[in-house]
């Protein structure tokens, strides 16, 4: 992505945005609400277009929503009137799967992100950690080569949050993808990602790119080590300086 803005009308959203993610990489991006983070991701998968610069996927130009990039969003957004097993075979069937591609399919992926014997579920009738659960393997099903996840557990409360992101990590490790996490939640951006990419200001822009050296597998114990809460510290305070700043212009 290179000299990448965005604006709605008279509202600049994000410019000059300069990223590039490699093959296996999770960029998490970090940034405060209303910074541009959904706006950007949208950019990406090419469900809207950017009014400068550009955004490439293997050489080519990203002008509408193409095959090999899957997106999970924080709303979840599956259909009420569809089941489990339909919502998560939604994207094959678009992709042209055939019937016995999709029975043979779609169970394996269903019983990756732990939603076996829910099936023939409404997503009414299951938790909202059960829905998004629903909504990755929706995703992971097309086999993407590239994960838009939008605040994929923002939704969600606290303990099942934590769940849900020491599950991502697993399902991460046995197929690893170029993942692109946005979020907003400092532990969950230093835990995820390889690199920590912080958007902000107005209109935001990139602000600084946190290498995170943490070793994988991540998972609990990662929380508990030293470097971990240095990374989560040094995040915190690239974020905070500017809404210290923001409420001081605020009290004058
Ligand atoms: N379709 C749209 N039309 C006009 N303004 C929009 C649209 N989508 C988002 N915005 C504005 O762009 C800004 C960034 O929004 P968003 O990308 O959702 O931020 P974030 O995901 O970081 O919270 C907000 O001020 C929002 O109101
Ligand atoms: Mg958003």
């Amino acid at each position: 992505m290179s000299g990448a803005g965005k604006r709605f009308s008279k509202l600049q959203v994000f410019s000059d945005v300069e990223l590039e993610v490699g093959e296996r990489e999770v960029l998490a991006i970090i940034g405060p609400s209303g910074c541009g983070k959904t706006t950007l991701l949208r950019c990406m998968n090419g469900l809207i277009p950017l009014t400068e610069g550009e955004i490439t996927m293997e050489g080519e130009a990203i002008t509408s929503p193409r095959e090999g990039v899957a997106m999970v969003f924080q709303h979840f957004g599956l259909f009420p009137w569809k089941t489990v097993f339909n919502n998560v075979a939604y994207g094959l069937k678009l992709a042209g799967a055939t019937r016995a591609q999709i029975d043979e399919k779609i169970p394996e992926y269903i019983k990756l992100v732990g939603l076996s014997g829910f099936e023939h579920y409404y997503p009414y009738q299951i938790s909202g950690g059960m829905q998004q659960r629903c909504g990755l393997a929706r995703a992971l099903a097309v086999e993407p080569r590239v994960l838009l996840m939008d605040e994929p557990f923002g939704a969600v409360d606290a303990q099942t949050r934590e769940i849900l992101q020491f599950e991502m990590l697993r399902i991460w490790e046995s197929r690893p993808t170029t993942m692109v996490f946005v979020t907003h939640a400092i532990d969950e951006a230093v835990l995820m990602g390889d690199r920590v990419l912080v958007l902000k200001g107005r209109p935001s822009t990139v602000h600084e790119i946190v290498e995170v050296d943490l070793p994988r597998p991540r998972n609990r114990a990662t929380l508990l080590l030293p470097r971990f809460a240095e990374l989560r510290e040094h995040v915190w305070n690239t974020l905070m300086a500017d809404a210290r700043q923001a409420e001081l212009e605020v009290i004058r």
